[in-house]
């Protein structure tokens, strides 16, 4: 079983949206006393009989102030002869409306009779600085049978020079509609935000090690005295913009460039002392259309485009010259899943890699002072590092002007592991590149789905912990390291709570109202964090206790203890009816007769500030004395230091639990925690983990046979053992497989007899289509992150594979066949090691289900690891062994 000790199940996210958009469906009409209307307020009832001010949009709409279209009084707002999706009433509300104020807005809509239910959506249009942007307020279902009132806050971030509201209806370009008793006024005020200004500058925490920075949006120093202004300018000494820079803000149209908004930010940094850094000059996002095409719409030639960069580079960056100290010069670039990990970007599609080769040469030309980047996200996959560390390369060995790899860090709340991190930015060391953290913040969430109303604190808690930990490995390398930014300053303005849907998230060190979260005090001090309370898992099992670790602990994951971004031991736990069996890797090279490691269990987890009888200290040397006491241990040597495997006796349950190392070395005696970093254990267990004694993986067994890989079922596979994917990662009901596999010296096989009635791979995205997934961890390695040994093999009912990572590609041999109950998947795939018989590898097998054909996965089924991470986790992976023939 995988621990989710955090996991939250959310209220749906519709639901979430519908409650942030306070959509509420109205009674059928019936003569409501009016709302208050305050001063500074526009309401419009149409009960004089005209229009009121509101317009078509397109210019074609017939507006009529009619009866039909009254929600209360006599007359409402009919609007008919709209022939476009983005066409309907408009109104004008400029003079009402003032920067940093909320307002509410809200409309009664009704469709004329006999219109199907359609959505309908309010929407401000706003112009700022020459540019036109539009900003949803509300939407819902409308319906010919009753009205519907849609509300929405809305929140005027900068001073604008015309803003108005309008409703259309995307969904049906021609639908006639009535809207009635609209009214948009301000909010009362919110308290002000002051921020805190006597805790210490995350920049000069920081000093010693790197430049600390922030992205920010030039709406957020609308005030450049304000507090948002003020919290930029007190705690960072690198500033990014966050959009401003970005082509289709710089030069929207060939040739046009506006830099009214880059301008602002950049004046913002340097005329308060800050460094700022220039985000971006090539990508493939954010970038207008007419880059890439020719006057005849043609995809552009290759000397065209160029020229457009150049230009491009040119002129942003020599406009800032000598003042932008680095450049994210091209984002993005990479995409592990093509076979060369090139992104198929329609800049590689035209130029080929010489697009990154000549941004870096103009970039050059034009300022040769800036240090100029490559920036990317997802940098810890493994494929994907490797394959940025050789592009790097390539380009270094050609002397193109490559100063820096930029490290997005967009990560959440579980994933990556810090493990994987540091061995992030080790992959780039041998580059002679410097290294940034150009992004960073930490998503609460580890899925697309969930949604939560607020932050739950032991997530604070967690979230304080892990950025510190991971800020722990940051400083390891601060000879590599220039700078660690934060992908904006609050949880407030974050692209999180937007981004890949519209949720609340708490990604970053400072609140809403900008005050220092636990986050920030984990950097800070991590004293002022509450001690978090990990959970970790022992599987069933049992062992001999000889300092060896026989095949039931390959059962269960090892679980690190950290110390200043490093792993300084590993601890395994397994358990049976009457012990707890614990081993412990430590890492320690200097060997001291004073070196131990100590154990605490609390019997039955009660978390008292004071020991009781259930609760006891076990204290293991290095040496080995006292073998027996206080339980069976033994000592012994391995490489890079020295494990502990002890046996102690236990009655069930769950446990408070912890590990602490000693180590000794001189005079000096450390001691590093697994858990109460307090270092209160002797006395107090409310500060331990909590062990959780679960069953462990499922467990199967392949016997060797060698089958025709050719989606009939050959004779071989009746001797073979069968499981079933009866575990749910999304849905409870759909399509299942019966499972077989068979092995011998070369290969793996596996036949999958799926149940599907419906067939479709309908979305683009291969893990939506109808298919199936063989996980496997040929090491057994149980790592939060795929090893070289690690593949996901995915293959669809029309015998369509997708191998991660794409290396392994050429391992897999498939044949498909429908059958009449849904499909078989005979697949073969070689070995990425050399297992031998008796060995047990990690392996899994997911099916994925479009249950009604419409291109989203309705459901999935898997055999044993439902944390749905199977794709870059193999801790919950269940096990297969390898017997002998028969
Ligand atoms: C994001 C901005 O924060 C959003 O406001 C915008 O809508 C989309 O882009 N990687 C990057 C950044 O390199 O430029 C992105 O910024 C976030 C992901």
């Amino acid at each position: 079983m995988k621990i989710k000790g955090f996991k939250r199940k959310g209220s749906i996210l519709m639901a979430i949206i519908l409650a942030m958009l306070s959509l509420t469906f109205g009674q059928l009409p019936k003569r409501a006393s009016a709302e208050a209307v305050l001063p500074g307020a526009i309401a419009t009832d149409f009960e004089d009989g005209t229009v009121q001010g509101w317009y078509g949009r397109g210019g074609s709409e017939i507006l009529t102030a009619a009866a039909p279209a009254a929600h209360t009084g006599a007359y409402g707002l009919q609007v008919e002869g709209r022939t476009q999706g983005w066409h309907g009433p408009q109104l004008d509300v400029t003079p009402i409306m003032e920067a940093g104020k909320t307002y509410s807005i809200s409309a009664w809509l009704r469709l004329s009779a006999g219109s199907a239910n359609t959505s309908v959506s309010m929407t401000i249009q706003r112009t700022a600085g020459g540019s036109t942007y539009y900003e949803g307020v509300a939407s819902g279902q409308a319906a010919a049978g009753g009205w519907v009132k849609l509300t929405g806050e809305y929140k005027l971030l900068e001073s604008s020079e015309k803003v108005s509201v309008y409703f259309e209806s995307f969904a049906n370009p021609t639908l006639a509609f009535y809207v009635d008793d609209f009214l948009i006024q301000r909010s009362p005020d919110p308290v002000p935000i002051e921020i805190q200004k006597d805790i210490p500058s995350l920049k000069d925490v920081f000093a010693g090690d790197f430049k600390l920075g922030s992205a920010f949006l030039v709406s957020e120093i609308a005030d450049p005295d304000g507090p948002d202004a003020q919290l930029l300018k007190k705690h960072f000494n690198s500033l990014t913009a966050g959009n401003e820079l970005k082509w289709d803000a710089t030069e929207p149209q060939e040739g046009q460039f506006n830099f009214t908004r880059a301008d602002k930010a950049f004046h913002f940094a340097v005329d308060n002392g800050i460094d700022f850094r220039g985000h971006t000059l090539v990508w493939h996002s954010q970038t207008p259309d007419w880059v890439f095409h020719d006057a005849n719409g043609s995809l552009a030639s290759k000397e065209l485009l160029l020229q457009r960069l150049k230009r491009h580079i040119d002129t942003v960056v020599e406009r800032y010259k000598g003042s932008i100290y680095a450049w994210d010069v091209v984002n993005e670039v990479i995409d592990p899943s093509q076979p060369g990990g090139m992104r198929g970007s329609l800049w590689y599609q035209i130029a080929g890699e010489e697009y990154i080769e000549k941004a870096f040469e103009y970039a050059h030309a034009a300022d040769p002072a800036a240090k100029l980047y490559i920036n990317d996200y997802n940098t810890h996959e493994p494929l994907k590092r490797q394959f940025l560390h050789d592009l790097i390369k390539r380009l270094k060995d050609k002397g193109i002007p490559v100063d820096g790899v930029g490290h997005q860090m967009h990560i959440d709340i579980q994933n990556p592991s810090v493990q994987e991190i540091d061995a992030t930015i080790r992959t780039f060391t041998d580059l002679a590149v410097e290294q940034q953290i150009t992004e960073m913040d930490m998503s609460s969430y580890t899925n697309g789905t969930d949604s939560w109303s607020s932050f739950p604190v032991d997530l604070q808690i967690r979230q304080a912990h892990r950025y510190k930990e991971i800020f722990d490995v940051f400083k390891k390398y601060k000879d590599q390291i220039t700078a660690v930014i934060f992908w904006g300053k609050d949880d407030g303005n974050s692209w999180l709570r937007t981004f890949p849907v519209t949720r609340n998230n708490w990604p970053l060190l400072f609140d809403e109202r900008l005050q220092a979260k636990y986050a920030y005090w984990g950097l800070v001090d991590p004293g002022k964090v509450p001690v978090e309370i990990k959970h970790a898992a022992a599987a069933a099992g049992s062992a001999n206790v000889d300092g060896t670790l026989e095949e039931d602990w390959g059962r269960i994951a090892p679980v690190p203890v950290l110390k200043a971004g490093e792993s300084a031991a590993e601890f395994r736990t397994l358990w049976d009816a009457d012990h707890l069996y614990v081993s412990v890797d430590v890492f320690d090279t200097t060997v001291n007769g004073n070196d131990a490691v100590e154990v605490y269990i609390d019997g039955n987890n009660g978390k008292t500030t004071a020991y009781e009888a259930d609760d006891k200290k076990y204290t293991f040397r290095r040496s080995g004395a006292n073998p027996h006491e206080p339980a069976d241990y033994k000592a012994v040597k391995i490489e890079g230091g020295y494990r502990i495997e002890a046996a102690i006796p236990i009655d069930g349950g769950e446990l408070g639990f912890d590990v602490r190392l000693v180590d000794r070395s001189g005079d000096v005696e450390t001691k590093t925690s697994w858990n109460d970093t307090t270092g209160s254990q002797d006395t107090d267990t409310s500060k331990f983990g909590v062990l959780m004694l679960v069953e462990g993986p499922r467990i199967t067994t392949a016997v060797e046979g060698t089958p025709v890989i050719d989606g009939s079922i050959d004779a071989v596979w009746n001797g073979a053992n069968a499981v079933a994917t009866d575990r749910w990662v999304i849905g409870s009901s759909g399509s299942t497989a019966k499972v077989r596999t068979l092995w011998d010296d070369g290969r793996l096989y596996v036949l999958a007899e799926v149940t599907d009635a419906l067939l479709s791979k309908r979305s683009a995205n291969a893990w939506e289509q109808d298919s199936v997934e063989i996980f496997i961890d040929s090491n057994n390695a149980k790592t939060g992150f795929f090893e070289p040994d690690d593949g996901q093999y995915r293959i669809n009912f029309d015998n369509e594979r997708t191998v991660n990572p794409a290396s392994l590609s050429g391992n897999l041999i498939s044949a498909v066949q429908l059958t009449a109950a849904g499909y078989v998947v005979e697949a073969s795939i070689a070995w990425t090691g050399t297992p031998q018989a008796g060995d047990t590898i990690g392996f899994d097998l997911q099916v994925n289900n479009d249950e009604d054909g419409d291109g989203d996965r309705d459901s999935v089924a898997i055999w044993n690891d439902i944390s749905g991470q199977s794709y870059q986790n193999t801790s919950g992976y269940g096990l297969l062994k390898l017997a002998e023939a028969e």
